[in-house]
């Protein structure tokens, strides 16, 4: 980890016509780091995604990325700038082969490098090497979900946004996925990890932030947020 900030979110607002979902959110990710953000079921955490990456309007506050203001630049603009957002659910084309959805992935950065991209994810996916020239549609739901990060990964991502990897993956799959997004954060890639998944959260992440009605009601490190009893149980729903 080093000192360089890459993401700085300040006093951010945002929300859905006249509904305000992000009430003044404060948060950095420094390079080399992971930061999870944590929150139950409708909180929020996809806005914040959504917004970060100019698909929401920001109505308030700051979004810098790589010291540079991004809250109004639109969503292909950001891609470019190396902030990759891999939404919640999937969205891979079941229609096009694996390959394919990959290289859809570095439509807007790091086209020059799409071959030699499309093998680093292969080592890191081997499953995706396996079926290459499968259509998209036939893999398993955590194998949908290794593409979809996949195709983030085709776009050599400075920042990663992940929105709830895990999300329907048996057990066995969430502990593979969580490796691999230890591994990719070996690689030099920062991530803000998005989850209800808070125990593994907080084992891969250095920081974390617990969203609750529009603003973070706690953060700190990954080990103090795991060690406060009160957090799971006043925020989380456990
Ligand atoms: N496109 C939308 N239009 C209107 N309201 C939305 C839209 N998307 C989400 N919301 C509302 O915003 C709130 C936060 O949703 P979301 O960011 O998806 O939460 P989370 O990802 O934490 O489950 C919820 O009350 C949700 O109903
Ligand atoms: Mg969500």
């Amino acid at each position: 980890m080093t000192d360089v900030t890459l993401l700085a979110v300040e006093n951010l607002r945002a929300g859905y016509g006249e509904t305000e979902v992000l009430r003044g959110i404060d948060l950095a990710v420094k390079a080399g780091e992971i930061v999870t953000v944590l929150g139950s079921n409708g909180v929020g955490k996809s806005t914040l995604n959504r917004t970060i990456s100019g698909i929401v309007r920001a109505q308030g506050g700051s979004i810098r990325f790589a010291g540079e203001a991004i809250e109004h630049e639109k969503p292909p603009a950001i891609v470019a700038r190396g902030l990759i957002h891999v939404p919640e659910g999937r969205r891979i084309f079941p229609n096009l082969s694996v390959r394919e959805n990959l290289d859809l992935g570095s439509y807007a950065r790091a086209k020059p490098r799409r071959a030699q991209n499309r093998e680093r994810v292969f080592g890191i996916f081997p499953r995706l090497r396996e079926r290459a020239g499968q259509y998209a549609g036939t893999l398993s739901g955590g194998e949908q979900q290794m593409l979809a990060i996949g195709r983030g990964l085709m776009a050599e991502p400075k920042l990663l946004i992940l929105d709830e990897p895990s999300l329907g993956l048996s057990p066995l799959l969430v502990e593979e996925l969580f490796t691999l997004i230890k591994r990719i954060h070996d690689d030099g890639v920062a991530i803000l990890l998005v989850e209800q998944n808070v125990v593994q959260s907080l084992e891969v992440a250095d920081r974390a932030f617990i969203l609750a009605e529009g603003q973070f009601a706690m953060s700190g490190t990954a080990a103090e947020i795991g060690a406060d009893p009160e957090l799971k149980r006043t925020y989380l729903g456990l």
